[in-house]
């Protein structure tokens, strides 16, 4: 059986806002948005392409920025123009765009809750595709814009990560370090499913867990590290992300990402 059809069959049991990542461990979309980080070469690009691929199959909408021009933006042959950025400006506008969709479906949500009276319902009751949006080096991003751009991209950043869950545009940072210079304390805490892979120093975890816990000591290999999940955890654990094969790895992204043309984020499923 090729990558893509183990990845698909995996994914029947799940419903669409849901990201396996190994047994026991699932992301829900509905909950909030990830912060992946950890030392480099230990596997956040991996598990980025892994969580891409698995939220394409479930025909859910992805927005890639990618101010190194490395790993995300090579999949710019796979998907619609404006869907993947790697230009300051373009990544800016990609951004805002989210911001946008996020509050057009907001307007929708709202109307219909009062008409139906429906208390609290989410993106997933109304039926809308999850819109997950990931940008790799984004503290590094940041610094490099100038004040003007910074501002206003920051504003935006920030909406999302406050506001994105309910209407499910939904951020995914990845990050070398999670300092607070480089993220703030409120994207931190609104993050529901939070990765340090690799090796830490201590500071690290501090920074993107919180106070208070002990770590084990031990050799992490590429693709392991730690993690805590919104309500599911009460200290970071160990994870092991998904062994990836290389040699299919772009037939199985190609595949995935068929879903990704002709979709319109205000279209509900
Ligand atoms: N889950 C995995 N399964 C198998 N190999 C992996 C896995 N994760 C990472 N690796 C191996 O480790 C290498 C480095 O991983 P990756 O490119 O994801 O690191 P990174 O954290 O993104 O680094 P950087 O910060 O430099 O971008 C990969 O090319 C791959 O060989
Ligand atoms: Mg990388």
């Amino acid at each position: 059986m090729s990558m893509y059809q183990k990845m698909t069959e995996l994914l029947k049991t799940t419903a669409y806002w849901e990201i396996p990542i190994q047994p026991g461990v699932v992301w829900d979309l509905r909950s909030g948005g990830a912060i992946l980080s950890g030392t480099t070469g230990s596997g956040k690009s991996w598990l980025s392409l892994f969580i891409i691929i698995i939220a394409a199959i479930k025909d859910n909408i992805l927005l890639l920025g990618d101010p190194k021009i490395s790993d995300l933006s090579t999949l710019s042959d796979f998907m619609p123009p404006g869907n993947v950025t790697w230009q300051p400006s373009d990544i800016c506008s990609m951004v805002e765009n989210a911001v946008n969709i996020m509050m057009q479906r907001y307007a929708y949500m709202k109307n219909e809750r009062l008409q139906k009276n429906l208390f609290q319902a989410d993106f997933a009751d109304f039926g809308y595709p999850v819109v997950l949006v990931m940008i790799d080096e984004l503290a590094a991003f940041i610094s490099s814009l100038d004040k003007k751009s910074r501002d206003s991209f920051e504003a935006n950043i920030k909406r999302l990560t406050l506001q994105g869950r309910q209407s499910g545009v939904i951020l995914c940072s990845i990050l070398q370090n999670p300092s607070t210079t480089n993220i703030s304390t409120e994207s931190r805490s609104q993050a529901a499913f939070r990765v340090y892979l690799g090796q830490s120093g201590g500071i690290e975890y501090r920074m993107l867990f919180g106070e208070g816990y002990t770590y084990p000591k031990r050799i992490y290999r590429p693709g392991e590290g730690l993690y805590m999940l919104a309500g599911k955890t009460m200290k970071p654990e160990l994870i092991q992300t998904p062994r990836l094969d290389k040699s299919q790895l772009q037939e199985t992204l190609k595949k995935a990402l068929k879903s990704q043309y002709d979709r319109n984020p205000l279209n509900k499923f």
